[in-house]
């Protein structure tokens, strides 16, 4: 197959790494999952006791914090600092800090230039919310996932839960819809539905419906 990028956005909860993965892993392409790397920089603030809204020390703190992304039996793991930090960025915790701490300018330069050097040479299927308007605004696929805040706040709390994280289904909701709030409203780039994208809601729909959606789109774009 000739070199193909899929630029997969929306909210939290919509569904994305779950279809992303599915549909990398049916294509045999790479996964590139943007949000553990502002997790990642949400971590090592939190370590350091920088408040994710105070700007100026967030982007002081920028040149100490190095996220690499590398790959094992096909996973990505994300290091910061050369430290794998995969399992501590994945608490409704950390998702807050991540979004928090994104909106800063420093940290999305320096976040969307390793998106952009990972797709250059490379087939991915990217997610997060500003893929398919600023990372890869040329991706051939581009798919805007929507859910609505009850469902994605139920699909959280099953995730978390599985994992044996104490959780609260209205606080997670809560969470979910300041996040949205905050990453819609950002000033730079905030999440939104990019022009070409395809539009797809999944709040009725299954895992496995939404991958063979999905497989039909890069299907009909790949002949094209
Ligand atoms: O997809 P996620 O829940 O892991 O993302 C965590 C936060 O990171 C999200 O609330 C906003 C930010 N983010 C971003 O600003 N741009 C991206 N491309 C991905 C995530």
């Amino acid at each position: 197959m000739k070199k193909l990028n899929i630029a997969i956005d929306g909210p939290a909860g919509a569904g994305k790494s779950t279809i992303a993965k599915a549909l990398a892993k049916k294509l045999n392409m790479i996964y590139v999952d943007t949000g553990a790397m502002y997790r990642a920089i949400g971590l090592h603030c939190s370590r350091k006791q920088i408040a994710g809204d105070d700007a100026q020390a967030v982007e002081a703190e920028c040149d100490n914090i190095h996220v690499s992304i590398v790959y094992e039996n096909g996973e990505q793991v994300v290091c910061l600092n050369g430290e794998n930090v995969n399992e501590q960025i994945r608490t409704a915790q950390a998702g807050s800090m991540a979004s928090a701490v994104s909106v800063h300018k420093k940290v999305r330069a320096k976040m969307v230039e390793l998106q952009k050097k990972l797709a250059a040479d490379t087939s991915v299927v990217m997610d997060g919310r500003d893929i398919g308007t600023v990372v890869l605004p040329n991706a051939e696929v581009k798919i805007y996932l929507t859910a609505s805040s009850a469902v994605r706040a139920k699909r959280r709390y099953d995730e978390l839960t599985a994992k044996g994280q104490d959780c609260d289904l209205e606080t997670l909701k809560k969470e979910i819809e300041e996040r949205d709030y905050r990453d819609m409203n950002r000033e730079i780039s905030p999440l939104k539905k990019a022009e070409d994208a395809i539009e797809l809601d999944t709040s009725e729909l299954s895992i496995e419906e939404v991958v063979e959606t999905m497989m039909k789109i890069v299907a009909e774009k790949a002949e094209k």
